[in-house]
């Protein structure tokens, strides 16, 4: 089969393409109505169709009888643990949790946030909640409480589950007072919290906790549930341009099909295959690679707690692929950049066998030609950039190794994957000819997998995704086609950036920026980073007559960020100007400023009231240490 037929086909004939699709999952019953319009007017795919994710995810390879195959190796150099559950010890422990869940009341329909580190048990959770049609929402483990709170009063959960405690490198992160703090925050009220108890860092319960390992030891296995295709599977926030996160609601059916899909179309995989993606079950990478895509697939998925540079080393990516004997690998290039940095002669791979390894896929912010190219030296095999989002679920773009492998080229993400009508447009929603860059969107209707709304807020999905070219989804990122047809992203287009693969907003940090008693007006612009990407630096205007110095004001404009967002947030700049730019109708150009802290030429476009601002503030960078970080990047 050809990349071109099958892209084709898939856009000529959606509802035939995916009807085919959707008879290789195991539904309770099968849909007739392939494609159809929701209540809010949205597509939908597979209305009436019923299924329950958990049980394509465990039981079904158990009914096939594959039950003593591995599903999930826990692999945690942190805490010097390997531990391996098959499928019929993971259905086990989901079974009962689910029951759990169940017996405190959580029925179909009901959120419980999950806050957990890169234990078996956030899986396990996860998968009760798809096994009773509860709907997640995983919480990643680096938030700060406040952002725990903001996502308790919007998905107004039943439960929560969490855990004692995360462990960052040597350090232990204590959560169980971050939880508390959230709940105080926060003005909805939960039932109760489930605390799973780690060695590393005892909780002390209190009476809305129950300790995850009593309530196991009373529960009753529960059975799956039948949902509708479009019920939601979770909710998982994401950073958008302003302080509150976006809530992207999955449905059951698309996402179960669209999954199966991309692991034998895009990543060749198949049953057994050890299939590993070094994320965090937070994100969405971890969603649909770690947990989801896997099972469903009926592959040995890892969930690896560390981190690719000194668990123990540099060399720690390598030991778990040959350990376990991957077949592909999914990371983000930031991970690669940090063991470059560490180890640039690769020495350490020298140490380890890894020939089981048949391709590298890297995804979550674009990956500079630098390290792609040591990768491919070092790896000699194929390295495939693919590029997709949140929203999205799946990716968007990529190499298609299950199809027709097609030559990978540095800075790009390949091609359309088939169900995704790419289209790069001008400002007029004009598509641009080859090697033009525009806005990339998707033209309607999605291919299934992909978000169905905001939770609770459809207004914000259709103003975020669908007012600025209407008919189309608007990705929020730039780029261009060349004129092979090769996609090539540049980067956001709006208030988002990406920080060692985390999505983050700058207009959120602006809000806590904004709240410091000196400051009259700031900017958070993202500034390329050799190792990180990007990282999140604040212009500030200081009020009248304030005399704080400098350092000090750094200082404590970076604990409010740590505190409020998190660490992973990276914000450890801010550099006093005296005039930020704008246009002439008053509003603040980041995008502008975003592209001067290199030192590359650059002209400053018609629309900005003084451009003499611009060269201002790059000399204020520039005495700052800020900039010309971007050597690399190119
Ligand atoms: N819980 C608590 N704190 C966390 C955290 C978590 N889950 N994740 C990160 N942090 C903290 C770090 O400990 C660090 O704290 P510090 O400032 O006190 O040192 C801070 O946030 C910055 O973290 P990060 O930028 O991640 O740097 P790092 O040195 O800890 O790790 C990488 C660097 C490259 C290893 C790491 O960023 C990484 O693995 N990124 C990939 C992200 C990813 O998988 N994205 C999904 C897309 S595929
Ligand atoms: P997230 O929703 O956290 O997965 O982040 C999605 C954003 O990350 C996208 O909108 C892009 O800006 C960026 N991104 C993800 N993958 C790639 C890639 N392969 N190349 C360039 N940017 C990427």
């Amino acid at each position: 089969m050809s990349y071109a037929v099958e892209y084709a086909r898939s856009l000529a004939d959606p509802v035939g393409f995916w009807r085919e699709q959707a008879e290789l999952i195991q539904w309770d019953r099968a849909p007739e109505k392939i494609l159809s319009k929701d209540a809010n007017g949205n597509d939908a795919w597979y209305a009436d169709g019923e299924l329950n994710t958990c049980y394509l995810a465990l039981d079904y390879h158990i009914d096939q009888g594959r039950g003593e195959q591995t599903a999930l190796i826990y692999d945690s150099p942190v805490t010097a643990t390997v531990q391996h559950f098959s499928y019929s010890q993971l259905r086990e422990q989901v079974a009962l949790f689910a029951g759990v869940l169940q017996s405190r009341g959580v029925t179909k329909g009901e959120r419980v946030i999950i806050y957990m580190p890169m234990i078996p048990e956030a899986v396990i959770a996860m998968l009760a909640c798809a096994r009773i049609g509860a709907v997640h929402s995983v919480v990643f483990g680096g938030f700060a409480a406040r952002e725990l709170a903001s996502r308790i009063d919007d998905a107004t959960p039943k439960l929560i589950v969490a855990a004692s405690c995360g462990i960052e490198f040597a350090s232990v992160i204590p959560y169980k007072p971050l939880l508390d703090q959230a709940l105080d925050l926060a003005q909805h009220q939960v039932d109760a919290c489930i605390i799973l108890q780690r060695p590393q860092a005892r909780a002390a319960l209190q009476a809305i906790d129950i300790d995850w390992e009593v309530a196991i030891a009373a529960a009753e296995p529960a059975a799956c549930v039948s949902l509708k295709a479009t019920d939601p599977l979770y909710v998982l926030y994401t950073s958008g341009t302003t302080g509150k996160p976006k809530g992207v609601v999955r449905d059951n059916g698309g996402h179960a099909v669209a999954l199966r899909y991309s692991m034998q179309a895009i990543y060749d995989v198949g049953p057994g295959d050890v299939f590993w993606a070094a994320s965090d079950v937070g994100w969405v990478v971890g969603h649909s690679y770690i947990v989801y895509a896997p099972l469903i697939t009926g592959c040995t998925t890892i969930l690896f707690e560390g981190k690719p540079v000194r668990t123990p080393d540099a060399g720690t990516f390598w030991r778990v692929i040959e350990e376990h004997q991957v077949k592909v690998f999914f990371t983000a290039p930031t991970g690669f950049r940090a063991m470059r940095k560490e180890d640039p002669e690769s020495l350490l791979l020298r140490n380890y066998d890894i020939s089981c390894l048949q391709a590298l896929f890297v995804a979550g912010e674009r990956t500079d030609p630098p390290t792609y190219h040591w990768l491919c030296d070092i790896l000699n095999i194929p390295v495939i950039d693919h590029w997709w989002q949140t929203e999205t679920g799946w990716p968007v773009a990529a190499n298609l190794r299950g199809v027709e492998p097609r030559p990978t080229l540095a800075g790009s993400a390949s091609f359309p994957v088939p169900g995704f009508d790419v289209q790069v447009l001008g400002s007029d929603h004009e598509p641009l000819a080859a090697e033009e860059e525009g806005d990339v969107v998707i033209q309607l209707p999605l291919p299934p997998g992909c978000m169905s709304t905001v939770w609770g807020d459809h207004q914000r999905y259709l103003d975020a995704y669908m007012e600025q070219h209407p008919g189309y989804y608007h990705t929020g990122d730039g780029g261009y086609f060349d004129a092979d047809g090769y996609l090539y992203i540049m980067g956001r287009t709006d208030d988002v950036i990406n920080v060692a693969g985390h999505r983050l907003s700058t207009g959120e940090m602006e809000e806590i920026v904004a709240a410091h008693p000196a400051i009259a007006e700031c900017a958070v612009v993202g500034i390329e980073d050799r190792d990180k990407g990007q990282l999140p630096v604040g212009l500030l205007i200081l009020k009248d007559g304030v005399q704080l110095p400098a350092a000090q004001l750094e200082a404590e404009l970076v604990a409010m960020v740590r505190q409020t967002i998190g660490a992973f947030a990276n914000f450890k700049r801010a550099v006093v100007v005296s005039r930020l730019p704008k246009t002439r109708s008053g509003k603040i150009l980041r995008q502008i400023i975003r592209k001067i802290a290199d030192d590359k030429p650059f002209d400053p476009p018609a629309t900005i009231d003084d451009p003499a601002v611009l060269v201002e503030i790059r000399e204020a960078l520039m005495t700052a240490g800020i900039g010309q970080m971007a050597e690399t990047q190119g």
